[in-house]
């Protein structure tokens, strides 16, 4: 018997709150940036909308939405590998809860390829996660006792005011604009840490045949 399990129902359950919550906590300690519920649920309604407005089915932006929600709970196994332990996660979780085999397989495939050095932007589920995940990039992701002079991460997302994806479907674009305190940090800073992620975004904008962007306080950088 399947289920159609819907973004609500991921939302709800108590066992998959858990592990976000857990992972989060042991990324804390490792001095990570924030990758708890504010994370997830941002990068579900960037995912979710992204498929939208490129006209795929409420279905698959459903999917998109569970994926993004459940994309970094391999996290509370380790940091190492946490996109296949993770997919591996969620295949235990969906399967018990009853999802519909085809469904379960789009959602672990995205899963399993949205970390840097294995991503891959396989279908449009995936495609949409890695642009969500790798763009997520803002002030309140740093911790309240972080040090943004010693950790570039920290200091680079602490100096984002304001990221948004932006897509223009006339120009076959999808650009991430950022307002960048450069008193903060440097443009350069981000590009140190973020090259590859602006990369891995590019080849899943590829993947929707839109070209992706980035635009600092105004200026066109890639
Ligand atoms: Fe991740
Ligand atoms: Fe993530």
């Amino acid at each position: 018997m399947t289920n159609k399990i819907t973004f609500e129902d991921i939302k709800n359950s108590k066992e998959i709150r858990t592990y976000i919550k857990q992972a989060d906590e042991s990324l804390r300690v490792m001095g990570f940036t924030e990758h708890s519920f504010a994370h997830v649920t941002k990068c579900a309604e960037v995912a979710g909308s992204l498929l939208h407005d490129l006209g795929y089915s409420d279905h698959e932006v459903e999917l998109a939405k569970i994926a993004a929600y459940m994309h970094d709970i391999g996290n509370v196994i380790n940091r190492a590998d946490h996109a296949q332990s993770g997919a591996v996660m969620a295949f235990r979780i969906l399967d018990k809860m009853g999802m519909d085999p085809k469904d379960t397989a789009t959602i672990i495939t995205a899963i399993g390829n949205h970390d840097e050095a294995t991503a891959y932007p396989v279908n449009a589920v995936a495609a949409a996660l890695i642009l969500a995940d790798k763009t997520d990039v803002r002030r309140s992701r740093v911790r309240r006792n972080a040090d943004i002079h010693t950790d570039i991460h920290d200091r680079v997302n602490y100096a984002v005011e304001k990221s948004e994806l932006v897509l223009d479907k006339e120009e076959k674009t999808l650009t991430l604009f950022l307002t960048v305190d450069t008193n903060v940090s440097a443009i350069m800073d981000y590009f140190e840490i973020f090259l590859g992620r602006m990369k891995l975004s590019r080849r899943a904008a590829e993947f929707f045949d839109l070209k992706f962007q980035l635009n600092a306080n105004g200026t066109v950088l890639l």
